[in-house]
């Protein structure tokens, strides 16, 4: 864990400052995944020189941010910053500490030895690390770092040594090492033995490649296998995940799970080991639709805020092209092939971990309703700890907003080996769970930086609506419900911006309530799942406890912990929850409790008992939730902003979790 950027040029001569900038930038770009160090490393002085002894690699790692990094750079007088270099493979590497704590030695690059012939970045997990570890040390390599890939750049060495012929190549060694290595990896190799020359690899991480060259490329396609022709005379390549390769190129290509990608002499092949039955023998390289302002703050404070305030145009994007509001029809063409298939499962089954999986409990009542078919709501984890019984005639949908959660990427290939149906609710095209799900709908919700999730929630909400919309497009019985959601879901864009524009009262809210310890948060029916995901908000980024509590629990615990003191906010919306939320409301109050509440317009009723209110616009039931969860995504955004917190990269967590 957590970022790899690398950065290759060809003939195209760059300073050692301007490398540094560059790999520098790479990592700021992915610095809101969420990391405790960072680290690069790139050719010393001396590098023109064919001596291998001239060929050295020099390291520079630092704790803390990347800015910290940064300055050391400059610090070193050994490293001439304006020495020219025609070409030149650097990496780049931001640590989150998972085997050993933060500190210089465990940060990546990882080295094989003190010369740095061999030198890694890292991201994933190598579950076998401890027998590869204990075999080197019987070779009589000594480990200097806590971390499990530091065996990688020693087994890689030791695969050097004992290779038959110096012919042997780079990617071959690399090759042998990816054959002992258990788990999941993305990968960057750099050696003083094959200077200007990158090999990378990844199984179960992201990773891609973007390629810029002066001249057109002449291929659209890379043969597996295959050394492409000449058209990479002068080449600028770097391997990372989106955001940090979109300022350089938007000709991007993505690895297969061990594939190894070569760049020697500026030309970029693939290589696989085996070939399978069904591999797809070329690997495309397709043009990234991200622009660099739509990753870019703007005027907001942070990402998330932007997010938040993005959810008016997001969620048209998700239903863009898919519904026709002129004949109330919905077409997700992801699955209009599978719909046969989908109508004549036994049940369906919702699998994701935090807020895309209170996505699924949010939209599990209308599902229910709409396709008259079980549903059951999962957490990966837990689905998988249980070893959940799964059919053939089951069809189990996959929701996560990177498409790269292990869990929910291992729930999804144990459904797939017993035969089920897959499904994937993405926002990354071309990630994990987005290729080996047999179909899917992308949300379309924007490239989301916020650790905290929110513009992706409400379009994950929206896709499975649609998703419910389609399946009962034939049911005479339902069309006037599905005529009352479909209405409604062309005024939501005007319904989320009313509810922004409450921005000012919530962050009156949040002054009095910044200085809290606790925050419970209440509801029942459609907007449970607003309760889950607003306390799931609260403690991601304000550290604050929070809990979101079923109001029909009340009574079975969690009424001991009401009283004047303990701030709660209630969800109370005119629906057929209605009835059993105001008395709730009043076992709250009863007990001297001061609730918050988040209720529909013109509700004389309840705002009259409340201590504080918001007042949502009409909206139909099962709709309510994607306007309820707002008023959370502004109060936790304000809580953390008060207390001082990083809102965008919340301590200890990450925005892909690519490890169980
Ligand atoms: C949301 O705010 C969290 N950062 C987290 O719960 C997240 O939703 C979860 O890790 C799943 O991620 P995914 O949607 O990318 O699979």
């Amino acid at each position: 864990l957590k970022g790899i950027f690398a950065y290759l040029n060809y003939r195209v001569p760059r300073t050692r400052k301007e490398i540094f900038e560059t790999l520098v930038k790479g990592l700021l770009r992915l610095e809101y995944r969420g990391y405790d160090s960072a680290g690069i490393a790139v050719d010393g002085p001396n590098k023109s020189t064919t001596d291998i002894n001239g060929n050295k690699i020099c390291m520079i790692k630092k704790t803390g941010k990347v800015k910290a990094l940064d300055e050391e750079l400059y610090k070193k007088d050994s490293l001439d910053l304006d020495e020219e270099l025609n070409t030149h493979f650097g990496i780049a590497h931001t640590r989150w500490a998972t085997h050993g704590e933060p500190s210089a030695l465990n940060c990546h690059p990882q080295r094989s030895d003190k010369d740095n012939e061999f030198v890694v970045i890292h991201n994933g997990i190598i579950t076998n690390y401890k027998e590869l570890k204990k075999y080197l040390m019987t070779k009589g390599y000594e480990f200097e770092s806590e971390t499990d890939t530091e065996v990688i750049p020693k087994l890689i060495k030791y695969v050097y040594d004992e290779r038959e012929s110096n012919s042997v190549s780079f990617s071959t060694l690399v090759e042998r090492v990816i054959q002992q290595l258990e788990g999941a990896f993305a990968l960057v190799f750099k050696s003083r033995h094959f200077p200007g020359e990158a090999v990378s690899t990844r199984r179960g991480s992201p990773l891609l490649i973007g390629v810029r060259s002066e001249h057109k490329l002449s291929t659209e396609q890379i043969p597996v296998q295959y050394n492409s022709g000449d058209d990479s005379k002068r080449t600028d390549l770097s391997v990372s995940i989106h955001s940090a390769i979109i300022e350089h190129t938007n000709k991007v290509l993505y690895l297969e799970d061990d594939d190894i990608a070569v760049v020697k002499e500026g030309k970029l092949s693939i290589l696989r080991m085996k070939r399978k039955a069904g591999d797809d023998p070329v690997r495309a390289i397709q043009t990234l639709q991200m622009e660099m302002q739509q990753i870019m703050k703007g005027n907001f404070e942070a990402f998330m805020q932007k997010e938040i305030f993005e959810q008016p145009e997001s969620v048209v994007n998700t239903m863009r092209g898919r519904i026709c509001f002129d004949t109330n029809t919905v077409v997700l063409g992801g699955l209009k092939d599978h719909l046969k298939e989908i109508k004549r499962c036994r049940r369906l089954i919702m699998i994701g971990c935090g807020t895309s999986f209170h996505a699924a409990v949010a939209t599990r009542q209308i599902l229910e309703e709409l396709t008259e078919l079980p549903v059951m709501v999962e957490l990966a984890s837990d689905f998988l700890d249980r070893n959940t019984p799964v059919f053939r005639d089951d069809v189990c949908f996959f929701i996560s907003q990177s498409g790269e959660t292990a869990d929910t990427l291992m729930a999804l290939r144990y459904c797939k080996s017993r035969g089920a149906l897959t499904v994937g609710i993405t926002n990354t095209v071309g990630s994990s769970i987005c290729r080996e799900t047999d179909c899917g709908v992308h949300i379309n919700a924007g490239p989301e930086i916020g650790v905290a999730s929110t513009k992706a929630y409400t379009s994950q909400f929206v896709a499975l609506i649609m998703f419910a919309l389609m399946m009962s497009e034939d049911r005479i019985s339902l069309r006037q419900r599905r005529l009352e959601i479909i209405n409604d879901l062309k005024m939501l864009p005007e319904h989320i911006k009313k509810v922004l524009s409450l921005d000012d009262k919530i962050k009156d809210i949040a002054n009095e309530l910044y200085q809290q310890r606790s925050l419970l948060v209440m509801g029942r029916g459609f907007n449970y799942a607003t309760c889950l995901e607003g306390a799931l908000k609260i403690k991601e980024i304000t550290y604050m406890h929070s809990e979101g509590i079923l109001a029909g629990e009340l009574k079975h615990g969690p009424l001991a912990l009401i009283d004047r003191e303990m701030p709660v906010i209630m969800v109370i919306m005119r629906d057929a929850c209605y009835i059993k939320c105001q008395n709730a409301l009043q076992q709250v109050t009863a007990r001297s409790g001061r609730p918050i509440i988040i209720c529909s317009q013109d509700d004389d009723e309840v705002t009259k008992n409340a201590y504080q209110s918001v007042a949502l616009p009409h909206i139909v039931d099962c709709l309510q939730g994607i306007l309820s969860v707002i008023p959370l995504q502004l109060l936790s955004f304000h809580l953390a902003v008060l207390r001082g917190y990083d809102v965008d990269c919340p301590r200890n967590l990450a925005k892909s979790v690519t490890v169980e």
